[in-house]
This record gives C-alpha cells, structure tokens and sequence, in this order.
C-alpha cells in the first residue's frame, strides 16, 4: 500500500522505504544490524572525504536514548518512544583549517540516506526527524560546540497501523505522494 507509484521499477529498497510512525516497542535491534547501518553511513561519500557525520546511539531503555527522547517534539516523542533506537546525527560544521565547511549538512543528509536504506534492506525501519531541540539535545548529551545537531533517526520494527489514534493513524496509512517529475525536472525530462 505504502510502495511508490514510479513510471518505471526503481530498486525495491527505495520504492519501499517509507517513515512508519507505528512500531513495535519491544523490538530490539541486533547489535550486527546496527553496525551494518553505521558502516552503510560510514561509507557515504562527502566532500573531500571530509565525513563530517558524528553519531549518538540510543538503545530504548538507556540513558542515551532517554536523552536523545527528550529532546524530541513532542508529537515525536508521541511515536518515537517505541524506537529500537535513537540515532542523533551530528555534523562537524569547520574544516581542518577552522574555516566554516559549507557542505557539512549535505554530507550529513547523505550519510543518513544510506543509513536508513541499509536499515530497510534489513527489515528494520527508520524515520528521521528534525522536530528536535538541538540546544537541549546539546546539553543532555554533551554535545561539542565544534558539532552541530543535524537530525534524529529513529530506527526500528513496523507494528500494525491500528496502534496508532487520529491524525496519526491517518498519515499512516495515507497513500504516499510525490510530485510528478514534470513538475520537479525543469529541462531534459526524458520521454
Ligand atoms: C529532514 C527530515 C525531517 C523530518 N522530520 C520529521 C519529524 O520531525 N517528524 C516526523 O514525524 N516526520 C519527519 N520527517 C518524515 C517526513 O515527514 C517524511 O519523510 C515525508 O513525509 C515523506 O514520507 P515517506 O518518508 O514515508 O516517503 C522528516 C523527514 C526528513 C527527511
């Protein structure tokens, strides 16, 4: 119900991957599979190999993943709470020379791209979120100042939709919608 609609087949890890908010809360996520989804981000190019991507784990039930939880908004904490984990993602925002590294976010965003593939090529699923605070995430972490709190993922195993109530139920199992590609390529759309 949740695969893309695409006008031709795309691998099924993409055509799948969607951001469940329903899921198991007692779930655990093997330590292999987690380190699999940390090598598939480790792995991420970046601009001049500068892989500016730092990563906080919380596992449910530790301290880490409580503090990672209260940073959350909380609508996501609504949901977030039956992670397996909780992954902040934060990225080095200078380079070598301390010269601010405009490209810190983009590295970051695709560090997490191949996370959360490698977490649904698995079986898992991972839902990232920016609705956090990062200043409080900052201190209930003890983030450095040389770091910046990019996103949260949350990684886990899909339970029934039905767990879910109201407007949360409802973006669950809406249908998943895109723009079209006429809409989003400007020039050199092929036929
Ligand atoms: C950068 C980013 C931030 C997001 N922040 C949140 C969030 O704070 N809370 C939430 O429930 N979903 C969040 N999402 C999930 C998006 O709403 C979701 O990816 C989008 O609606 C497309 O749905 P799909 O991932 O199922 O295809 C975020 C996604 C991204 C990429």
């Amino acid at each position: 119900m949740n695969k893309a609609q695409t006008a031709v087949e795309i691998h099924e890890v993409l055509a799948n991957r969607f951001s469940p908010r329903s899921l198991d809360a007692t779930a655990k996520l093997p330590s292999r599979d987690l380190l699999a989804i940390l090598e598939a981000a480790r792995w991420a190019p970046s601009a001049n190999n500068g892989q500016p991507w730092r990563f906080f784990i919380g596992n449910r039930g530790d301290d880490t993943f409580t503090q990672i939880l209260d940073s959350l908004a909380s609508f996501n904490q609504g949901w977030a709470h039956r992670s397996s984990a909780l992954v902040l993602v934060a990225g080095v925002h200078t380079r070598p020379d301390g010269t601010p590294n405009k490209n810190f976010l983009y590295d970051c965003g695709l560090a997490v791209s191949q996370m959360v593939f490698e977490t649904h090529h698995r079986g898992f699923v991972a839902h990232q979120m920016t609705g956090f605070d990062a200043e409080k995430a900052a201190e209930n972490l003890g983030i450095e100042n040389s770091l910046v709190a990019v996103v949260v993922v949350s990684i886990g195993t899909q339970a029934p939709s039905e767990q879910l109530q109201g407007a949360m139920l409802e973006r669950e199992i809406a249908p998943r919608e895109r723009k079209a590609l006429s809409e989003i390529v400007l020039k050199g759309l092929p036929n």
